[in-house]
């Protein structure tokens, strides 16, 4: 029995209609190497997604492995209630210099969900602990995706991702996406007068004594098909949080590390938030590790003598993993050593000019950059907008001629994007970019 034989009679894949598996089966992926996958029949890929947007340095980055195996040797795991190490402790105090000011705290946890449910919790129980337990509402956008725990799941849009699970899911507010392509108050990027923050600021006024915290994914919306927002979207929702006593959770656990061109989203706005949620490109993508960074005035709401109500019973297993950590601090040291994000600047702007040649295809309806991401957003008619039959099933097709090319493009319905490492070469973007261009050529030929 080969090995994906056996694959199939055991596991169950993510995301996946394992039915689908029966025409499509997965590829056995066998090493990695910087840009590239190979698979066991000796097929090289390109990793143009940066494997679920957590790649940065590339795989298998010899100083990520060196550390890993340093760490192994010392010291693997343990557990973070009433110890620590030192690994934790550096990384922690890196962060809280490296992220926006007013971020002093930081809570470890797994994951991105993870990440995000300390945050809600954190909030919540901070408005509680200061005498305002009315304060237990959510709002988010109603594109946003957070996650696919319960409370991640609660305060993102309904899509997909939501739908089978909506009898379990607690009740939140949801407030217009600035989804430029489709604006939700049918303006146009020279019009925009970033009207579509009008419902949002009705909302907290109105509610924000019941309030606790807005949600956003600061200007790159992944999961709703890589939406690019405009900056003064974020600035002015912040400001409105503010002004209302509503915290404000900026979840940059896909946007993190360098993805926008600036180490943190936010930064593009110049905006501190209450929570910041980071997973993915901590660790470059080679463990699971995640933070919840806080403020000061957040921290100081939980402390107290014990026993007390006001401590914050939250906690995972594999919290603050030394070797997660020592793969995190890696991760950093690179940024400085490779110059990681000077290089992104460099390149951000000629691979955003020859994407917007990707306009002039028939089948292109819009495309957006920001950083080294990329998404083209494909319709069956440009004019109107029509998108294609999703019978078509349009972005397999696009994967399976991917493939053919050595690139992995993994389409979200009918958003082609690229998610690029950070560590790509001028050269390869050029190659990445004249491949992905013949594909969607011929698109619908
Ligand atoms: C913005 C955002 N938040 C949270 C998550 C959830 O992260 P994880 O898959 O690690 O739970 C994701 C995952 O794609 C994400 O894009």
């Amino acid at each position: 029995m080969s090995w994906i034989e056996r694959d199939l009679r055991t596991l169950w894949h993510p995301y996946t209609q394992m039915k689908d598996c029966e025409t499509l089966p997965p590829i056995l992926i066998e090493r990695a190497q910087g840009l590239s996958l190979f698979d066991d029949q000796g097929h090289e890929y390109w990793d143009t997604i940066s494997s679920w947007w957590c790649n940065i340095h590339g795989h298998n980055h010899p100083k990520i492995v060196e550390a890993i195996t340093r760490q192994l040797a010392t010291l693997d795991h343990v557990l973070f209630a009433g110890f620590s190490h030192k690994g934790a402790i550096e990384l922690g105090e890196r962060l809280v210099d490296i992220t926006p000011p007013g971020l002093t705290r930081v809570f470890y946890s797994d994951n991105g969900s993870t990440a995000v449910e300390v945050a809600l919790k954190m909030s919540l129980q901070y408005w509680r602990n200061m005498g305002r337990p009315e304060k237990c509402q959510f709002v988010g956008l109603d594109k946003g995706y957070h996650g696919d725990t319960v409370g991640a799941m609660s305060v993102s849009g309904a899509s997909a991702f939501t739908q089978a699970f909506a009898p379990m899911l607690f009740e939140t507010h949801k407030v217009p996406t600035p989804d430029c392509y489709h604006c939700p108050k049918g303006q146009c990027q020279e019009t925009c007068t970033a009207a579509c923050i009008a419902e949002l600021e009705t909302l907290l006024k109105e509610r924000h004594d019941q309030i606790a915290a807005l949600i956003l994914e600061p200007l790159l919306m992944g999961a709703a098909g890589m939406i690019v927002y405009p900056a003064e979207y974020l600035q002015k929702a912040a400001k409105i949080a503010q002004q209302y006593g509503v915290h404000l959770i900026l979840d940059e656990v896909a946007t993190g590390f360098g993805r926008t061109g600036r180490m943190f989203a936010c930064e593009h706005a110049e905006v501190s938030p209450d929570f910041m949620c980071l997973s993915k490109g901590l660790t470059s993508g080679t463990l699971p590790l995640a933070v919840t960074l806080t403020t000061d005035a957040v921290f100081d709401a939980f402390y107290d003598d014990y026993p007390t109500g006001k401590t914050l019973y939250h906690g995972h297993t594999y919290t603050a993993n030394p070797i997660g950590c020592a793969a995190a601090m890696a991760t950093l040291d690179i940024f400085e050593q490779e110059h990681t994000l000077a290089s992104v600047q460099t390149k951000a702007p000629g691979f955003a000019h020859r994407m917007q040649g990707f306009g002039d295809l028939e089948h292109v309806g819009h495309v957006r950059t920001i950083g080294l991401v990329a998404a083209m957003e494909l319709v069956r008619d440009k004019a109107t907008k029509t998108p294609f039959d999703s019978k078509q099933r349009i972005g397999l097709e696009i994967f399976k001629q991917g493939l053919k090319q050595g690139l992995i493009l993994r389409p979200m319905g009918d958003v082609v994007y690229l998610y690029l490492p950070l560590c790509v070469t001028d050269e390869q973007v050029t190659i990445i970019l004249d491949k992905t261009y013949g594909i969607l050529s011929r698109l619908g030929r």
